[in-house]
């Protein structure tokens, strides 16, 4: 494995965007802001500096990454958009939407980004830093959370440079990530597109622009999975408790609403704001699991639009399985 004697921060300028746009270019990792989280970034079309980042972050299977580009035309160099794909871009590109679409034949991305598959994840970030960095590099990056394997995913520069210091060669620095959750991953079955990772987009956005298919038929169908869905993620090391409504002292509490407790507290968003909540999870569990708190505790979060996604990650945290934690 590449180890760098230090990891550069660059400041997310211009001369520091020229930088990180030219490391990326040369098969370096780079981690850069996105505004769901940090991602860490190599050329997808370079198998090395692919491999780099399953190396980088201690990925033990190689689970497929989704490549970043910098608008839906050049997406559309890489995969074969479907009608409703095409719908959905128009819809919610640039933003916190993945979508996972077949390769075209003459695809230059590397084969390891795709994990033996013959799809591929593509998404066209909104945040303005990813953004410039994508027009300057003028490739398909491939970036998965700027995490080691199964920890939290990094919301901010801070949390990026304790995991992965002097495993990659820069981490370019926009401040915090506005959305502060992975985006929505969508798969494509004849019966309709199907939410292969709740993210970012809802389900009921998503419903608005073309429909999602019936659960009822994919049970029917060769369900496509998302390797990731299956697995332990976004773990905290501490065992995390959920739905609670009431604490012990020793608990870490994960709070969403009013609430007091004596013990270490975190809370999601007093104002039960889940756009709120989302943006705080990663680094209050960060926090709390760095307490004095024995264990974690988290309250009932509303299962309803970017609340899923939530409840998603939460469930993954609380997985008590250390055998499969891969992203
Ligand atoms: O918000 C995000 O999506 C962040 C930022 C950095 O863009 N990236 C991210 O990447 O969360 P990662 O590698 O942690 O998660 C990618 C997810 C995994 O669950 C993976 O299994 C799924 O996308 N995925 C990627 N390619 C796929 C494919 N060809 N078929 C099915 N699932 C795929
Ligand atoms: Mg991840």
């Amino acid at each position: 494995m590449n180890t760098y004697s230090s990891t550069k921060i660059l400041s997310a300028d211009e001369s520091g965007i020229t930088e990180a746009a030219e490391m990326l270019r040369t098969g370096d990792l780079v981690a850069f802001p996105t505004e769901t989280v940090y991602g860490l970034g190599g050329d997808a079309t370079n198998g090395r500096a692919v491999a780099g980042i399953f190396a980088a972050k201690g990925r033990p299977n190689f689970n497929p990454l989704i490549i970043h580009v910098a608008d839906t035309e050049a997406a559309w160099r890489y995969v074969e958009p479907t009608e409703q794909a095409a719908q959905l871009a128009a819809a919610f590109w640039p933003g916190a939407l993945t979508m996972v679409l077949p390769r075209k034949s003459n695809c230059p991305v590397s084969e390891l980004v795709s994990a033996g598959l013959d799809t591929l994840a593509v998404r066209v970030p909104s945040h303005p830093i990813a953004r410039q960095l994508l027009r300057k590099v003028d490739l398909p990056i491939a970036a998965p959370s700027a995490n080691r394997s199964g920890r939290i995913s990094p919301t901010k520069a801070v949390h990026v440079k304790a995991e992965l210091s002097n495993l990659i060669a820069a981490i370019l620095d926009g401040g915090d990530c506005g959305l502060g959750l992975e985006s929505t991953v969508l798969g494509f079955t004849d019966h309709g597109p199907v939410i292969l990772r709740p993210g970012g987009v809802t389900a009921e956005e998503i419903n608005a622009v073309t429909p999602l298919a019936e659960q009822s038929h994919i049970q029917n169908d060769n369900k496509p999975t998302s390797p990731g869905q299956l697995s332990a993620h976004y773990a905290p090391s501490k065992p995390l408790r959920l739905n609670a409504t009431e604490w012990q002292l020793n608990e870490g509490l994960l709070a969403f609403g009013q609430v007091t407790h004596d013990g270490p507290l975190q809370n999601l968003s007093s104002d039960e704001d889940l756009l709120e909540a989302a943006a705080n999870l990663y680094h209050m569990l960060r926090t709390l699991d760095a307490s004095a708190a024995e264990t974690l505790a988290a309250m009932p979060i509303p299962d309803t639009g970017i609340g899923v996604a939530i409840n998603d990650r939460l469930r993954r945290a609380a997985h008590d399985s250390e055998n499969d934690k891969d992203t």
